[in-house]
C-alpha cells in the first residue's frame, strides 16, 4: 500500500525521460509530483503515493523531460546583420568584417541607438520563440553596449524578462566582447577601466550573473581576460569565456584555471584544453548555429570531451552576426548532424549539462526530487525524436515551478 503524501499537483499519462546524471533516466508510464514548486516525487506510476487533493494532470501518452535551458545567448540587440550574411556568402570573412568596423561593431552601433524599450521588444519577439519550444530557463549577455550605461540598459532589459515571464533568466556581463571604437588602438586601458570600475559597479547593481569575455585575435588576449577573471572574482562573480572560436590561444585551459562555469565554441581547443576543463568541471558549451553560419569546417572536440569527461551542453548562442537561432531544438539537431553527439547527449546537453553551465546544476536541468518544477510535454512517442525532428513547432505543455504556462 504506498504511503501517503501531500502534493500540489501531479502530471502522469506519459514517459518521463529524467536525464538524471545526463542519460535519458527513461520511466515508463511515469508520474511528476509537485510541491511548492519543486518536484517532491518522481517515479512509475504504480507506485505513485496516495495525495488527497491534489491536482491531476493526464497527458494521454507523450513524453515528459525537464525545462529546456538556453545557456549562451546574446538575445538583448539592436538591428540586425542580415546585409553582412550576405557579404559573408559572397566569401568575405567574420574577421574580415569586423576588421573593417563592422560585426560586432555594426550591432553596438544599433544598439546603442535604441532605448530599453525597443530593446526589450525585439528580445521579446525572440524570446517568445525559444519559449514556444519549451526554453523555462535562458542565459541573456549584455556586450553590444560597450559603454557602461549601455550595458546596463542590456543588463536591465534582460532582468526585466525575468520579471515579466516566468522564464528564469541568468544575466552575463560581457564588456570584453569588442574593443569599443573610442578605445581603438588602447585595448588595456579599456579593460583597466572595465575591471576597476564596471565589473564592481555592475555587480553592486545585482545586475550581473556571471561575468564573459572574448578571447580571440580581433577580441582580447589571455593575458587580458585573464584580468578580468580577477576582476570577476574580487567582485565574487563567476566566469565564462567565449573560447577557441576561430584560433587555438589556450583560452579554454585560461578559463579552467579561474574554474570557469564554461568555455563556449571550442571549434579550436586541444586535448590538453579538454584536459585542463575536465579536472575543473568546466563544461564545454558547443555552439552548432555559429559553426553552421560561419561555414566553419573545424568541429570541436567532442570525441575528447567524451573521453575526458568533459560536460558537454548545446546552446543557441541567439546573436545577429553568428547565429540568428530561435530554436534551441533545431540546435539539438545539429548537434546531432554537424558535431555528432548522440541524440541523448543533446538532450542532456539542453537540461542538466545546461544548467551546469550557469552554475544551477543543483536546481535544474533534471527530474529530481528536490529540484524545481520546470519541465515540459512533449507529443512524441520517443526523446530522440526531439533531436530528429528539423525544427517546426510542436504544440508543448509548459509547467514552471509546478504551474502549467502554456
Ligand atoms: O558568440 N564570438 C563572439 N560573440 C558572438 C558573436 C557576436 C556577433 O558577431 O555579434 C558569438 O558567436
Ligand atoms: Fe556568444
Amino acid at each position: 500500500m504506498p504511503a501517503t503524501q501531500r502534493f500540489d499537483s501531479i502530471w502522469l499519462g506519459a514517459d518521463v525521460a529524467t536525464l538524471r546524471q545526463g542519460q535519458y533516466g527513461m520511466i515508463k508510464d511515469g508520474a511528476v509530483a509537485v510541491a511548492k514548486g519543486r518536484i517532491a516525487w518522481v517515479g512509475p506510476r504504480a507506485d505513485l503515493p496516495a495525495s488527497p487533493g491534489a491536482a491531476r494532470h493526464d497527458f494521454g501518452g507523450g513524453v515528459i523531460t525537464p525545462g529546456f535551458i538556453d545557456c549562451h545567448t546574446h538575445l538583448v540587440f539592436g538591428g540586425n546583420r542580415s546585409l553582412e550574411f550576405e557579404q559573408r556568402l559572397q566569401g568575405v570573412s567574420y574577421a574580415d568584417i569586423a576588421a573593417a568596423g563592422g560585426g560586432i561593431l555594426s550591432t553596438v552601433n544599433a544598439t546603442r541607438g535604441a532605448g530599453e524599450e525597443e530593446l526589450l521588444a525585439t528580445a521579446e519577439a525572440r524570446l517568445s520563440m525559444l519559449m514556444a519550444e519549451g526554453v523555462t530557463c535562458i542565459e541573456i549577455k549584455s556586450g553590444y553596449g560597450l559603454t557602461l550605461d549601455d550595458e546596463i540598459k542590456m543588463l536591465r532589459v534582460a532582468r526585466r524578462i525575468g520579471q515579466k515571464y516566468p522564464i528564469q533568466v541568468r544575466t552575463t556581463f560581457l564588456a570584453a566582447h569588442a574593443l569599443p571604437p573610442e578605445y581603438r588602438g588602447r585595448a588595456d586601458e579599456y579593460i583597466d577601466v572595465v575591471c576597476e570600475r564596471w565589473i564592481p559597479e555592475v555587480a553592486a547593481l545585482g545586475l550581473a550573473d556571471a561575468v564573459d569575455g572574448f578571447c580571440e585575435h580581433l577580441a582580447f588576449s589571455p593575458a587580458q581576460i585573464a584580468r578580468v577573471f580577477a576582476a570577476a572574482r574580487r567582485a565574487g562573480l563567476p566566469v565564462k569565456l567565449h573560447a577557441e572560436q576561430l584560433s587555438s590561444l589556450g583560452g579554454s585551459a585560461l578559463a579552467a584555471r579561474w574554474q570557469a562555469l564554461s568555455a563556449d565554441h571550442l571549434e579550436y581547443a586541444t586535448e590538453d584544453d579538454a584536459r585542463a576543463m575536465a579536472s575543473s568541471g568546466t563544461v564545454a558549451v558547443l555552439l552548432p548555429g555559429a559553426c553552421y553560419m560561419l561555414r566553419e569546417t573545424q568541429l570541436p572536440p567532442v570525441a575528447l570531451f567524451r573521453r575526458h569527461g568533459v560536460p558537454m551542453a548545446l546552446a543557441s548562442d541567439i546573436n545577429p552576426g553568428t547565429s540568428p537561432a530561435c530554436s534551441l531544438r533545431l540546435m539539438i539537431n545539429m548537434g546531432c548532424t554537424l558535431f555528432r553527439l548522440t541524440p541523448e547527449e543533446a538532450l542532456a546537453g539542453v537540461t542538466l549539462n545546461a544548467a551546469r553551465a550557469l552554475g544551477l546544476g543543483d536546481t535544474l536541468g533534471s527530474l529530481e526530487t528536490g529540484k524545481l518544477a520546470d519541465f515540459v510535454h512533449w507529443p512524441v512517442k520517443h526523446p530522440a525524436e526531439l533531436a530528429y525532428w528539423l525544427g517546426g513547432q510542436m504544440p508543448v505543455t509548459v509547467v514552471y515551478r509546478g504551474e502549467r504556462r502554456r
